[in-house]
């Protein structure tokens, strides 16, 4: 008998210009996990979840196209991976009512990401608020089993899992409990600028990020100009280093090498020739995404993404239908 493929699912805002943090954190791993015969994968640009923050409907509308397009260039594959815009698929919002009804409000007011973001000056919506509902509602619909994120996207997935079996207990054993796929380095890369806070695409100073699409020139001024400190030994100290721990650990993810073998080479030789040596890493990492980039025209990613849409309808209608039937909410005879 063979076994059940598992099924990954994640999903990226259209929020900007994607980053190497997202790339070390998650991308990568949705790569890998495409080329994987144990799993089913579905990507998707979640741009309902885009719209709890401030945006400019006309600039949101190539964002979206773009955000598709820089994942496909990274290496996601329209034959072997579902991928779609969630707005594409009604169900997501409708299964993200039901389990807003099943969500305490004290749940979300623990939610750190939305404590950081009000803090941080964006208007305090009812969206915002229930975001996380909206995310377990992505996971859940086609009951996924893996999530690769990046470490920031921890809480949120804790409360799906919760969403998932507390729907289970109540209703029907509708749901699997999801697992995240969170990378052991990497997992949080922090801010070129400012090495206490992690690389955002919401930041407005650029040089806190490495964009997936940068030219190899902006790659190398940006690492130049990445914050250090005073004392120019290239070693792991998160406390005392954090600039110079951070490009290690964007080093040592990059290249497969471990932090100690990166800091017997670089040790002495000053922080200049580690600078060089992190952003030619990174630049030859980019590479064939670059070039990907340039071969992909947008009518054809627009033709993925509606054939994306379609699937991702059809698949999503009959896991909701069970959702459906086991709230009461099935079809009247
Ligand atoms: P988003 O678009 O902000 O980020 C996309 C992915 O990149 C990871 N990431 C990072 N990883 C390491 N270091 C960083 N500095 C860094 N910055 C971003 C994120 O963890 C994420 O995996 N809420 C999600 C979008 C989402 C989702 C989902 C994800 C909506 N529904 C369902 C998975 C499953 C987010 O903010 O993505």
């Amino acid at each position: 008998m063979t076994e059940q493929k598992k099924t990954v699912f994640s999903g990226v805002q259209p929020t900007g210009a994607m980053h190497y943090g997202g790339y070390l954190g998650a991308f990568r791993n949705w790569v890998a996990l495409q080329e994987d015969d144990a799993y089913d994968v579905i990507y998707c640009i979640v741009d309902l979840h885009a719209m709890t923050v401030p945006y400019d409907p006309h600039e949101f509308s190539r964002r979206r196209l773009e955000t598709a397009k820089m994942v496909l260039a990274l290496g996601i594959d329209a034959d072997k991976s579902l991928l779609y815009m969630q707005s594409q698929v009604p169900q997501h919002a409708e299964l993200a009512w039901i389990l807003g009804t099943l969500t305490p409000t004290g749940v979300l007011n623990r939610m750190t990401q939305y404590k950081d973001k009000v803090e941080k000056g964006i208007p305090s919506s009812l969206g915002l608020y229930s975001y996380p509902v909206l995310m377990a509602a992505d996971i859940l619909l086609f009951h996924a089993d893996l999530v690769p994120v990046g470490d920031d996207q921890k809480q949120h997935l804790e409360m799906s899992r919760d969403l998932a079996a507390r729907f289970n207990n109540r209703f029907a054993e509708v749901f699997p409990i999801p697992e995240p796929l969170i990378p052991e380095t990497s997992a949080r890369v922090m801010s070129l600028a400012d090495p206490t806070s992690k690389m955002s695409k919401s930041d407005p100073n650029p040089k806190n990020r490495i964009n997936l699409d940068d030219t190899p020139d902006v790659i190398r001024k940006k690492i130049k100009s990445a914050v250090t400190d005073s004392d120019p030994v290239v070693r792991y100290d998160i406390e005392t280093k954090p600039g110079i721990s951070n490009l290690l650990e964007i080093m040592s993810a990059t290249t497969g090498r471990s932090i100690e073998s990166l800091s017997d080479e670089f040790g002495t030789g000053g922080y200049g020739r580690f600078k060089e040596a992190v952003a030619e890493a990174i630049v030859a990492e980019l590479a064939p995404v670059r070039m990907k980039l340039e071969d992909l025209d947008d009518a054809e990613v627009a033709r993925i993404l509606q054939k994306g849409a379609l699937d991702a309808r059809t698949s999503a209608e009959r896991f909701q239908q069970q959702v459906r039937d086991a709230v009461g909410l099935g079809r009247i005879e």
